[in-house]
């Protein structure tokens, strides 16, 4: 996989592991997502504080983070995606990476989701011995259960009303992939290059 994307509008999206000059942008996207509730938080993180502990952690703890750098946007409006894969609390699951992704309202549909999974979940295998990835979304999040099940992530389980927005109960459902499953599979179809 090409780690730039041309858009049809001329943008160039390059894709690649995050520096700490990413960190406001990267946090942007994130509050604009908390506005759109379909992720389970509420507070916008604003200050630098939260956002340097958690690059800190993410380097201290060896996860992993791609962003989808547009090289025609100056700094600090040139990240306008990001996908995470995470380690889990529990030693015997190092093999395990748990997945959280944000495309920018606007850039969405545009195949840069694919992309940032793609190359996340490479890298986790090649740098950070992931076998398996897991993730979770709400249940009525369409478009992203659409592009994991493209990827080839499989349901396994869906919690009732795990999640309340004001009056409002949602499911949360539950999916895993594991890696090289999805590597053969890529290889078989000759999409390496793609
Ligand atoms: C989920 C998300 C990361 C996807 O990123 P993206 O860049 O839009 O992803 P892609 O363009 O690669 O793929 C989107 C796919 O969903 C499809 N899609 C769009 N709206 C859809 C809908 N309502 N129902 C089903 N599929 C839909 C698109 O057609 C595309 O599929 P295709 O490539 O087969 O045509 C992005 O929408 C996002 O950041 N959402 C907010 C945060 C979020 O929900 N994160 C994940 C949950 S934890």
């Amino acid at each position: 996989m090409k780690d730039i994307l041309e858009l049809s509008s001329g943008e160039k999206i390059r894709f690649r592991h995050i520096k700490k000059a990413d960190l406001d942008a990267v946090w942007r996207n994130f509050n604009e997502v908390v506005k759109e509730d379909i992720y389970p938080v509420f507070s916008p993180v604003e200050t630098q504080y939260e956002k340097e502990s958690w690059y800190d952690n993410l380097k201290r703890e060896k996860n992993l983070c791609i962003v989808a750098d547009n090289l025609n946007l100056e700094h600090p409006f040139n990240v306008i995606g990001q996908c995470e894969i995470s380690n889990i609390e529990w030693d015997a699951s190092r093999h395990v990476g748990s997945l959280g992704i944000i495309v920018q309202h606007k850039y969405r549909d545009l195949g840069i989701g694919y992309r940032l999974i793609d190359i996340a979940i490479r890298d986790a295998y090649k740098l950070n011995n992931k076998k398996k990835i897991i993730l979770s979304c709400f249940s009525n999040n369409e478009r992203a259960i659409h592009l994991y099940k493209k990827i080839g992530f499989i349901k396994v389980g869906q919690r009732k009303a795990q999640f309340k927005i004001e009056e409002n109960y949602y499911d949360e459902v539950l999916m895993d992939l594991c890696i090289e499953d999805y590597l053969n599979k890529k290889k078989h179809l000759n999409l390496e290059s793609k």
